[in-house]
């Protein structure tokens, strides 16, 4: 590597790339999501590095150069990918922040694996920090890293952005390790939060959990005993809008996009879900919805097909093998119901897709439907509203960070099921001067606000941020 201080330091649980088999050697390809081209974005012209967990057990790969950034990976031993990635991030801090869905675990190992795996990334960014230079802390999985990097290199610029929500403090008073995780949050000089009520619930957490000896919170400011000031504020993230609306147009994509339609038989309306198989994500509820409007006839299954596209995630947690089994034996009483020969009426995909496909399945879809029982933004609400201007209809969660920002997508609370599938009728039946409208506001906005300007605005919070009172 041409040096080895760097003006700007990204550190989040996973590297920016994958490692991929390419002919009989492996290779590691860059990794899709909007976050690696926010990063990009802001990292070129600069000086920077990022350092993240490869995926994989055992000792780490050496560092290396990949499209201008110096990636450091961070080893994590079979036990701590347990500990620490599945038991304190996925098994607690998870559930935990997502309203409880399901019960959170806690256990002291866990979080004694998350603090050494905390202060290894602390001791990294240290080490890779230039004087006076930037550190970029993404999410959950490293809320302790700002306290113990704060008192290895008191000279550099913090900052925390969490991807996820973060919980009322009746729910986040539950964590065992609370005291210590606010403590290493303050370490930073700014916390960004996807939504207002999120930089809200961690003020109170720090006013009600942490004592007046501690610290002092003046609106959106904490001070610490030790005079250091940090600032909590809302900066909702987005994706490369530009990147999927150019997609969405390539003649490729849109004859793809035509394919998938042939290929379902040319259905008169296809409805789309796009997530991590995740509890979070509504995906039981949604099924539920439609089954429902099967039975009833309000969606008749040879005219109408529903495309589930479901990553598989965390495979080894309980909670998520639970959720797998329960989609999938959803989707086989649908289809054994409603499918006719060679046309199943919901078509269940359970793998990854490039980005290509992707759009091409957004360009296809007449609704999309993204119905998460809490999620932090949503990203792929706003790919699809990026990868059409003025067809197409959003379907989307109150209870999702995206909601806040997409006013014109037809709202739903997917608890309530009734409301629910009269939500998707209206979607559907809508006539197409409304979709369009609602379409049209909605892109701009997207388009207005993309993940360049997020990262832009949560550098120059950072940069300002008051280091002392
Ligand atoms: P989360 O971060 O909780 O998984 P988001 O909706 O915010 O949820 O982001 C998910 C990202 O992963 C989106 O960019 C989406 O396009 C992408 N994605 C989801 N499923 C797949 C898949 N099967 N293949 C490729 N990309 C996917
Ligand atoms: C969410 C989290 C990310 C996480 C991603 C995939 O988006 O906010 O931090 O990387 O899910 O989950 P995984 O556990 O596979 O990294």
């Amino acid at each position: 590597m041409p040096q080895d201080k760097f003006d700007l330091v990204i550190a989040a649980n996973r590297l920016p790339v994958d490692r991929v088999r390419e002919g009989n050697r492996s290779v590691w390809r860059r990794s899709p999501g909007g976050l690696v081209t926010a990063m990009e974005s802001v990292m070129s012209g600069r000086d920077g590095a990022w350092i993240g967990w490869s995926g994989v057990p055992g000792k780490a790969p050496a560092p290396f150069e990949q499209d201008d950034m110096w990636l450091h990976p961070i080893a994590l031993s079979a036990d701590e990918i347990t500990d620490y990635y599945e038991g304190f991030s996925n098994g607690s801090l998870w559930p935990l922040y997502h309203d409880v869905i399901v019960p959170p675990t806690f256990r002291r190992r866990w979080q004694a694996a998350y603090e050494k795996v905390n202060r290894r990334f602390a001791e990294v960014a240290a080490e890779l920090a230039a004087e006076n230079a930037t550190v970029w802390i993404h999410d959950y999985q490293l809320q302790l890293m700002p306290r113990y990097l704060r008192e290895l290199r008191p000279d550099v610029r913090i900052g925390w952005f969490n991807h996820i929500p973060f919980p009322p403090v009746e729910l986040f008073m539950q964590l065992p390790a609370r005291d210590t995780l606010l403590h290493g949050l303050l370490g930073a000089d700014f916390l960004g939060f996807q939504r207002r009520t999120d930089a809200q619930n961690f003020l109170r957490a720090c006013r009600q959990l942490l004592g007046d000896d501690d610290v002092e919170v003046r609106a959106d400011l904490v001070q610490t005993a030790d005079g250091q000031v940090c600032r909590a504020a809302a900066v909702p993230i987005s994706i490369d809008s530009r990147g999927m609306a150019r997609l969405a147009a390539t003649p490729a994509v849109r004859a793809r996009a035509r394919e998938i339609r042939e290929q379902l038989g040319n259905p008169e309306k296809l409805l789309l879900g796009v997530d991590r198989l995740d509890y979070t994500k509504g995906i039981r509820h949604r099924l539920k919805s439609l089954e429902e409007m099967y039975r009833e006839g309000t969606l008749d299954g040879a005219r109408t097909k529903f495309i589930q596209v479901a990553t598989p995630s965390r495979e080894r947690l309980q909670a998520y093998q639970h959720i797998k089994s329960e989609v999938e034996q959803t989707v086989g009483r649908i289809n054994g119901e409603h499918s006719s020969f060679g046309a199943p009426a919901v078509t269940y995909l359970h793998r990854s897709f490039p980005r290509e496909e992707m759009a091409a399945l957004f360009v296809a879809a007449d609704v999309m439907l993204v119905t998460p029982l809490r999620d932090g933004m949503n990203l792929v609400a706003k790919e699809y509203v990026a990868a059409h201007d003025d067809t197409g209809a959003l379907v989307l969660s109150e209870f999702t960070g995206a909601a806040n920002e997409l006013k014109q997508a037809y709202l739903c609370n997917p608890h309530d099921i009734a409301r629910t599938k009269r939500t998707i009728t209206r979607a559907l039946e809508a006539p197409a001067e409304e979709r369009r409208r609602r379409m049209r506001a909605l892109h701009r906005q997207v388009l207005r606000h993309d993940v360049q300007r997020w990262a832009e605005r949560f550098l120059s919070n950072l940069a300002v941020a008051p280091r002392q009172p």
